[in-house]
């Protein structure tokens, strides 16, 4: 028999810059009145020069160390999913390892599946403990998205914001992962993308600008397919129907992308998590803010069920089925 896991914690953290849509409306050609109407996002949040990704990962855990009156560093995995690391190499999680005090016998990696890499990290940390091999996984998903983005492209700089989410998997009598379904499509690898050691991929010269690009409409297109047809085989595979699912949490990227996929899983709009409207699209930190912010009002309640969805850049797409079994929370959460 497989060992079982659950989501023991969870801790959040945004930056203190907000940028709102006023404020764009100064740097580019654009309103908050589109902005509000083919996005939902009103503002986002920026981090500092000096402030990055390991910064926001510290400040999540912490939050949760606090609000669960626990400590860490017991933890024997790190998984960091992030596409702004603070450097290519050494990892995230090993910055993390370090400040944490988490024991140096610990594993500690970065993950790279973009929008899909928080719930890429559940997938994992969920793996790792049923193989009984490890027992405490610490996830993250957190960026710094704002240091890659091109404050001259009114297509993409509206969209994204920086910020970071952490959970703490622990081993568990019950297993409260309830099923999951996952997959990659490296043939949309060009639809949004920011070049590395080179810039040409499926026969395509990339910009070469060390920011983020992306075919927007593309990218739509993909996920408005991809995502209701994933859940369906998830759904399918747990043996769970969509109307048991208690709060749907798909990635945060558009409104305009949430309501379609709700109405298509014949899912209330109103049972959907997001956490676009207040910190935009923030990558891998945006499923787990939209979590805690049901959390943090009172919204999503222990024995509620939830579908978490990622999908992005790769294309990669990943979903995970959870009973939310938190221990109860001793303290209040940091103010956001
Ligand atoms: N303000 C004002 N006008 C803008 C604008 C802005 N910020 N950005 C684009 N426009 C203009 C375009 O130039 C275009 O003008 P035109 O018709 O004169 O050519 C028009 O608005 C429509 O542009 P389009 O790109 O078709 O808009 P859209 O409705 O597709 O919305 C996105 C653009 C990016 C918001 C939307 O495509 C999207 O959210 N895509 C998915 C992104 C995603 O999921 N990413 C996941 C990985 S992170």
């Amino acid at each position: 028999m497989t060992q079982g896991a659950r989501i023991t914690a969870i801790g959040t953290y945004v930056p203190a810059k907000r940028l709102t849509n006023h404020d764009l409306e100064k740097m580019v050609e654009t309103n908050d009145e589109w902005i509000l109407q083919r996005t939902g996002i009103r503002e986002r949040r920026i981090t500092r020069t000096d402030e990055y990704t390991s910064d926001l990962c510290i400040a999540a855990v912490e939050d949760l160390m606090r609000r669960f009156g626990i400590k860490v560093d017991d933890v024997d995995f790190v998984l960091v999913a992030t596409s702004t690391p603070d450097f290519p190499f050494p990892s995230t999680a090993s910055i993390l390892q370090n400040r944490l005090g988490i024991s140096t016998a610990a594993g500690a990696m970065d993950l790279s599946a973009a929008c899909a890499g928080f719930v890429y990290g559940l997938h994992l940390a969920h793996s790792l403990i049923a193989s009984g091999l490890h027992r405490k996984v610490l996830v993250v998903g957190a960026e710094s998205l704002s240091k890659i983005t091109d404050y001259t492209d009114r297509s993409t700089c509206i969209l994204f914001g920086d910020g970071a989410g952490a959970v703490l998997v622990e081993a568990s009598e019950t297993d409260q992962f309830l099923g999951h379904h996952l997959g990659s499509d490296g043939s949309g690898a060009h639809q949004v993308y920011r070049t590395g050691l080179t810039a040409s991929v499926n026969g395509v010269e990339l910009t070469d600008s060390g920011r983020i690009v992306q075919n927007g409409r593309e990218v739509f297109r993909w996920a408005l397919r991809t995502v209701p047809q994933g859940v369906q085989e998830l759904l399918n595979r747990a043996g769970i129907e969509m109307e048991q699912v208690d709060w749907f949490i798909p990635h945060s990227a558009n409104l305009r992308m949430i309501e379609p996929i709700c109405e298509k899983l014949n899912h209330p709009f109103e049972r959907s998590l997001y956490s676009l409207v207040e910190y935009g699209n923030t990558s891998a930190a945006s499923i787990p803010l939209a979590l805690d912010l049901g959390i943090r009002d009172g919204r999503v309640k222990n024995g509620d069920v939830a579908l978490l969805y990622g999908f992005g850049s790769g294309l990669t797409h990943a979903g995970q089925l959870v009973r939310l079994d938190f221990d109860p929370m001793v303290a209040e959460p940091t103010p956001l």
